[in-house]
C-alpha cells in the first residue's frame, strides 16, 4: 500500500528513493512522481506506474543550480535564468554533459536533458537528502488531470507507488514553463508557472513552439510531451463559453455566467495566479460533481492569454481536445 508521509519523514522518503522505490512529492507547481534518475529500473517504474504509452523524456529535479549544472552544460542565458527564477517553476532543456549521471531512459535517449530546481521546502529537503537527480513527471495516471494535493495523487496512484509526501496544496497549480536552450534560439516548449514575458525581459525574444492545435498529428513536436489530449476530465469540455446550459457544469473566471447547475470559480476577482492554483482541483471537482448531478459537459469561461493565462489556456485547450 502507498504510505502517506509527513514532513518528519523526509529521510525515510529519501531512503525509499535510494532503494529504487517511487515516491510522490509536492512541488510549488504540481505533485511529482519521483524516482532515482540514475537508476534505470526506477525510471522504467515511473513510466509503468503512470501508464505512459511512450517514453516521453522526464524532468530531473535538483536542490540547486550547481547540482543541476553538473549534469548539463549551462550557457550564460541558463545561468542568468537560474539566478533569477530558481528555485521556481522553470525547466531548462540543455545539452547533457558526457559524464551526466542520469539514466538514458529518463531522457528518452535524447542528447538533451530537462532540469529544474523546485521551490517547495519539502521538495528541497528531499532532494538534498537524496543527493541524486530525481526524475519526476506529474503524479497522475497518463492523460489525466495533474494532482495539486496528496489526495489527488492517491486517487490515481494508490497501490502503484511506495509513498506520497504530503505537503498540502501546491501554490502555483500549473506545471513549470519548459524552455529549450539547446537549439538555435531559445524556444518555449510548454507555457507554465513562469510567464514567457518575464523570461523575455531577461534574455530577449523567445520562440514559441507550434500552437498545440496546429501541432496535432505532426511528427515534428519539439517536446514529445506536447500531446494534444491531456489533462482530460471524463465530461467533455467546451471552451470560451458565453452562455451556459442548465445541464452544464461551469468553470467560471470572474462573475459567473448565470444558469449553470454546478459552478467552480477559478477566481472571482479575475486574478490569474489564483486561477492557476485552482485550475486542476476545479476540473477534478466539476468532473465528479457534474457527473453526480447528471451534467453532460463542462463549459469554460474565457481566460485572458497574458501572464499565467497562457499556461491556463494551454491546459484547458488540451482538456477540450478530441480524445486520442
Ligand atoms: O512542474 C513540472 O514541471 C512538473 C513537476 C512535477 O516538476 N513536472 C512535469 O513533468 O510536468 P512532465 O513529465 O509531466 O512534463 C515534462 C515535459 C514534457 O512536456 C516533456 O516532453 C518535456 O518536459 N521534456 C522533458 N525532457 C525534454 C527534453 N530533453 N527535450 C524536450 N522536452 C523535454
Ligand atoms: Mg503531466
Amino acid at each position: 500500500m502507498t504510505e502517506r508521509l509527513g514532513p518528519d519523514a523526509v529521510a525515510h522518503a529519501a531512503a525509499l528513493l535510494w532503494g529504487g522505490a517511487l515516491v510522490a512529492f509536492p512541488t510549488e507547481t504540481v505533485y511529482g512522481l519521483g524516482g532515482d534518475a540514475t537508476n534505470g529500473a526506477a525510471v522504467a517504474g515511473i513510466f509503468a506506474a503512470k501508464g505512459r504509452p511512450q517514453f516521453n523524456p522526464l524532468i530531473c529535479h535538483y536542490p540547486d543550480a550547481e547540482a543541476a549544472f553538473a549534469d548539463v552544460r549551462a550557457d550564460e542565458r541558463a545561468r542568468l535564468l537560474a539566478a533569477r527564477f530558481w528555485p521556481g517553476p522553470l525547466t531548462l532543456v540543455l545539452p547533457r554533459r558526457p559524464d551526466c549521471r542520469v539514466d538514458l531512459l529518463a531522457g528518452a535517449g535524447l542528447d538533451t536533458l530537462a532540469v529544474r530546481v523546485p521551490g517547495n521546502p519539502m521538495a528541497q529537503a528531499l532532494l538534498r537528502e537524496v543527493g541524486r537527480p530525481v526524475a519526476a513527471p506529474s503524479a497522475n495516471r497518463s492523460g489525466q488531470v495533474s494532482p495539486t494535493t496528496a489526495d489527488h495523487v492517491l486517487e490515481g496512484l494508490s497501490g502503484r507507488i511506495a509513498a506520497v509526501l504530503d505537503g498540502g496544496p501546491c501554490p502555483v497549480g500549473v506545471e513549470s514553463t519548459v524552455l529549450d536552450l539547446a537549439g538555435a534560439g531559445p524556444a518555449m516548449l510548454r507555457p507554465g508557472g513562469v510567464p514567457v514575458e518575464d523570461i523575455e525581459a531577461l534574455i530577449g525574444r523567445v520562440g514559441r513552439a507550434l500552437p498545440i492545435a496546429a501541432a496535432a498529428g505532426t511528427q515534428s513536436l519539439r517536446s514529445p510531451g506536447m500531446l494534444l489530449s491531456h489533462y482530460a476530465p471524463t465530461l467533455p469540455v467546451r471552451l470560451a463559453a458565453e452562455r451556459v446550459g442548465p445541464d452544464e457544469a461551469l468553470l467560471a473566471f470572474g462573475p459567473p455566467l448565470p444558469g449553470a447547475a454546478v459552478v467552480w470559480n477559478l477566481s472571482e476577482g479575475r486574478d490569474l495566479g489564483e486561477a492557476a492554483a485552482r485550475l486542476f482541483a476545479g476540473l477534478r471537482w466539476l468532473d465528479a460533481e457534474g457527473a453526480r448531478r447528471g451534467c453532460t459537459g463542462i463549459a469554460v469561461m474565457p481566460v485572458p492569454e497574458t501572464g499565467l493565462g497562457a499556461a491556463i489556456n494551454d491546459r484547458l485547450a488540451r482538456a477540450a481536445a478530441p480524445r486520442g
